[in-house]
């Protein structure tokens, strides 16, 4: 089974466009044999969840952040601990959005990332290469994503098998985002290359079982074919294509076909 999460990122405008966009995700799940996960901006999560606990269940819900406390005098921070209440399953964490503009260390996604995990969210994990290390090279951005996971799940030996088997990675190469300027998708085979080396390495180095690692970077309707042909690749992180019912259709159902 495929994992597809889609992060609608700070959109769209008004809560009625997010009904609207909801309830076609939901129909979508629901006839889909893969797991779809909508991660609406907060302003909508909560309401959006409410809606879902009186409706289909096929479809996950996920949010675009937490925090690494569950309460406290954190002004302005979301607890981990209260979204699973709600009825939450998911968190991205990590995102090179929220390193860029946020200043987001990687220390601090592994805080959050030790809190959400310990609070049964199940994190999907953002790593990847800026375009300068890109441009050195394979060795460089081996060496990059390396140290960047390994510094986001520090600490996570201790963990329990069923906590640590919760955990979702999403290789996003940041030059591959749609909102940057001069994007362009990975080639699916690169991607699934890197995709496969991380699997490995997460295996041998940090004892996890079977890791799931997603792909995300300007993935649409007309390239997703072509992800997944790579079977490293265990589903997608989408934005941009997220907003668009057309985008949204073709890439659950081309993943239904697939698979
Ligand atoms: P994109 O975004 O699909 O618009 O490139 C992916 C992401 O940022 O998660």
């Amino acid at each position: 089974m495929k994992t597809i999460a889609f992060n609608w990122k700070l959109n769209p405008q008004t809560e009625k466009q997010a009904e609207v966009l909801f309830e076609i995700y939901s129909d979508l799940a629901a006839n889909s044999k893969n797991q779809v996960i909508v991660c609406p901006p907060f302003e909508y999560l909560f309401g959006l969840c409410r809606r879902q606990n009186h409706g289909n269940r096929y479809l996950g819900l996920g949010a675009q952040d937490c925090f690494w406390e569950n309460l406290g005098p954190f002004t302005g921070e979301v607890s981990a601990l209260n979204m699973k209440l709600a009825g939450i399953d998911y968190v991205i964490l990590g995102h090179s959005e929220r390193r860029i503009h946020l200043k987001e260390t990687d220390e601090m996604v592994n805080r959050k990332l030790l809190n959400a995990i310990t609070s049964e969210l199940r994190p999907i994990l953002c790593f990847g290469e800026d375009a300068a290390v890109h441009e050195k090279g394979e060795a460089s951005v081996k060496k990059f994503i390396k140290k960047q996971v390994a510094a986001a799940i520090k600490g996570f030996e201790s963990l329990p098998l069923s906590q640590k088997n919760n955990l979702i990675f999403a290789y996003e190469p940041v030059w591959a985002i749609s909102g940057n300027s001069g994007n362009v998708a990975d080639s699916p085979s690169d991607a699934g290359a890197v995709i496969r080396l991380m699997k490995d390495w997460l295996v041998s180095d940090f004892k996890l079982q079977s890791p799931r690692v997603l792909y995300g970077g300007s993935v649409n309707g007309k390239n997703v074919q072509a992800f997944l042909s790579q079977e490293n690749i265990d589903g997608f992180l989408v934005g941009k294509a997220s907003l668009v019912k057309d985008e949204v259709k073709k890439i659950i159902e081309e993943t239904d076909r697939m698979n």
